[in-house]
């Protein structure tokens, strides 16, 4: 048997060239490997404001990019969470054994909590409900950014305590975090990481965006002063955009390095551009052809729900059974 593979990706905010290289690419690389699963997560979503409409089009735009960036439906299972109710019948239950003070002491809550006006009950429960998505499959593996550790932590600390008491009824996960050489920076701020919620839209390249735009945004990008075309950890700017060349070409450090020997940093960036359109030509067209066809989206979401559904149910009965219902 294949070992599980799940991740969330929450369906707000507009994918990027680092969401991309520094988990899409490496989820699609490997999929062959594992029983992936892939849950746009628009329950998470819920636990900060958002516009009905506007969440129900950035979930389906969310599913129509984790195809067009390779993932393939028959190796992967990529389904919405709300489709599948397991998703916040275990949720529930988990919260009957969560102890409040392990939530409370989670950063992502506290950061969270401090920007809104008014904080919601499921803002708190947010990673019960990670827990949730992740036990009800039996994960093994669950690769996310740093950020998300802490979250993948307390569904352990769930499934062992759990497990202590009522048995072997959860597979502990694990967490991947991908390998540091895949962050991407911020084109204008190099020492901030490329983020979704940057405000700058020259500081980000979107997997959407236009050749134009690519070009527009690469030849603004923050460098340096110096002359020299090298990977030069000390040097973010140049840097960083060494790096995206590496990333989309595959070609080996030095043959780029001698490339762009004695040339300026524009021929540097001019070069850069025609790769990244290059390289994300494939994806925008797999992802136009999607959205031109919504009934085969919605047929692959369906599908995958319904297989989903019956694993998650037999885990969520086994849980209801050992605590006492049922
Ligand atoms: P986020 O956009 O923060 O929800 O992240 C989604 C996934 O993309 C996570 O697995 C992150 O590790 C990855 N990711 C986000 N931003 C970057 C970045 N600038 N460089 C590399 N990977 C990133
Ligand atoms: N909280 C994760 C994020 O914001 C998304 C997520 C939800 C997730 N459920 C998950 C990630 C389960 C991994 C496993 O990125």
């Amino acid at each position: 048997m294949k070992k599980r593979v799940f991740s969330g990706i929450q369906p707000t905010g507009r994918s990027h060239i680092g969401n991309y290289l520094g988990a899409m690419k490496h989820w699609a690389n490997d999929q062959r490997e594992f029983e992936n699963f892939f849950c746009i997560v628009d329950l998470h979503a819920l636990t900060v404001p958002q516009d009905p409409a506007e969440l129900r089009a950035a979930t389906r735009e969310m599913a129509a990019m984790l195809i067009a960036v390779g993932l393939d439906p028959r190796y992967c299972h990529i389904f919405v969470q709300s489709h599948v109710a397991a998703h916040s019948q275990m949720a529930w239950l988990l919260n009957c054994f969560t102890p409040l003070g392990w939530l409370e002491r989670m950063t992502q809550y506290k950061d969270k909590a401090q920007k809104q006006v008014s904080v919601m009950a499921g803002l708190l429960g947010y990673p019960v409900l990670m827990a949730g998505d992740i036990l009800l499959y039996h994960t093994h593996y669950v690769p996310v950014g740093d950020d998300q550790k802490q979250h993948v932590e307390l569904a352990r600390d769930i499934a062992q305590s759990f497990n202590a008491r009522f048995g072997d009824v959860f597979t502990v996960p694990e967490v991947v975090i991908p390998p540091v050489g895949a962050r991407i920076m911020n084109l204008s701020e190099p020492t901030k990481k490329m983020s979704k919620s940057d405000d700058d839209l020259n500081s980000t390249i979107l997997l959407l965006d236009t050749p134009d735009a690519i070009r527009r945004k690469l030849m603004r990008a923050t460098t340096d002063s110096e002359r020299s075309i090298l990977f030069d950890e000390n040097r973010p700017g140049i840097y960083n955009l060494l790096t995206l060349y590496e990333l989309f070409t595959g070609e080996p450090r030095a043959a780029i390095e001698s490339r762009f020997a004695g040339k300026g940093y524009g021929d540097l960036k001019k070069g850069l551009a025609e790769v990244v359109i290059e390289g994300l030509r494939p994806l925008q067209a797999r992802y136009a052809e999607l959205t031109r066809d919504p009934a085969t989206l919605d047929t692959i979401l369906r599908d995958s729900a319904e297989r989903c559904a019956v694993i998650a149910e037999k885990t969520l009965t086994d849980v209801q059974h050992v605590i006492g219902l049922r």
